[in-house]
């Protein structure tokens, strides 16, 4: 097979950033997908439905010209969102979840929640309303390994959430252990996002050769037996495990350094890529499904009209891009892809 049609996919989790940052990614996504769901983890944070409306018009802004791509918002829960907010973003256009960041988890998410009970007015609210929260699944107690973060918030937050609000409706946002999977399987109102890289790789390729700052995101890239189990569920079909990229642009001088960001920008090649890990397992005929159906049925969003064409031609990847005064280094890097996006999809 060397072309594959699919409706045009959505990115079920971006992070955008704002200003010249801005200005230099959103062209990578919008080339491809249709819709985005944009991380509100912005300095200050993106906390409330006018918040999300303004930077979403920022963001349309920073389009190409004649783009149709439409930015999904979402609001960042902190201990003092009031109940009114969950109300006013489920009567807007604008947002579509709220995410949840346990303080200090990751990136620009000091200002996260740190009890989830402070929070439990307002997720009642999303649950009546059916407004979806979008987790980030770590626990931060320093004293658990960083490897067993999210089993471990599973277990100590997820499970008693869902056992004390049965019907709310949840996205495990970059699933990246087995026990994620399995947790997403047991609790039908929930879905999970995968991304590339974690699709892709092992713990080991951040230390293949000597250290890879540009493979080091959050959560951390897992060991195989989990990687494994995410092929596994992205490949099988079921509804509930769909595309988000966590696409997360930091520039060159914040990743090579003695303390460097967590992020991997993978916009550029997002599409390629997972056809890569589909194609490893012989599963591409599932594609289509995970990047371009599951996301919109699960968000009760009608599926993009029109369609994307990769081609199976060898592209490479350029060694960076601008990226403001810095450079952005993308996934893969100075490497060869085995499958592009048709040029006409690129409008
Ligand atoms: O690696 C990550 N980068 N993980 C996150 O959760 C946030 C993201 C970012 O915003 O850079
Ligand atoms: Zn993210």
């Amino acid at each position: 097979m060397d072309h594959l049609t699919l409706t045009r996919p959505d990115d079920w989790h971006l992070h955008l950033r704002d200003g010249a940052a801005l200005a230099a990614v959103v062209g990578h996504t919008a080339a491809v997908f249709g819709r985005a769901v944009v991380m509100p983890n912005l300095k200050p944070p993106v906390r409330t439905t006018a918040d999300a409306v303004e930077y979403r018009e920022r963001i349309r802004a920073a389009l190409p010209a004649g783009s149709r791509f439409e930015p999904l918002m979402t609001l960042y829960l902190t201990g003092t969102t009031p109940v009114a907010e969950i109300d006013r973003a489920k009567a807007s256009d604008a947002v579509i979840g709220v995410k949840y960041y346990p303080a200090g988890a990751t990136t620009n998410s000091d200002a996260g929640v740190r009890d989830l009970n402070e929070a439990r007015p307002v997720l009642e609210r999303m649950q009546e309303v059916g407004l979806p929260l979008l987790v980030h699944g770590e626990v931060t107690d320093p004293s658990v390994d960083t490897f067993d973060r999210e089993a471990v918030f599973i277990d100590r937050v997820l499970a008693p959430l869902l056992r004390a609000l049965p019907r709310l409706r949840l996205v495990f946002e970059h699933a990246t252990t087995r026990e994620a999977v399995a947790f997403v399987k047991d609790h039908a109102q929930a879905a999970a996002t995968l991304t590339p890289q974690h699709l892709l790789l092992n713990r080991s390729a951040m230390f293949q050769g000597g250290l890879r700052p540009h493979l080091y995101c959050l959560p951390v890239l897992k060991r195989e037996s989990h990687r494994e189990a995410l092929i596994e569920a992205a490949t099988s079909g079921s509804p509930q495990f769909f595309l988000g990229t966590d696409s997360a642009p930091h520039g060159r001088t914040t990743k090579e350094t003695a303390c460097g960001c967590a992020g991997v920008y993978s916009a550029h090649a997002a599409l390629p890529l997972y056809a890569e890990a589909f194609e490893s397992v012989g599963r591409l005929d599932r594609l289509e499904g995970f990047a371009s159906h599951f996301g919109a049925d699960f968000y009760g969003l009608a599926r993009n009209p029109d369609t994307v064409t990769l081609v199976r031609e060898p592209w490479h990847v350029p060694e960076g891009y601008a990226f403001g005064a810095d450079t952005l280094v993308p996934f893969r890097a100075g490497e060869t892809l085995g499958w592009r996006v048709a040029p006409e999809a690129r409008a």
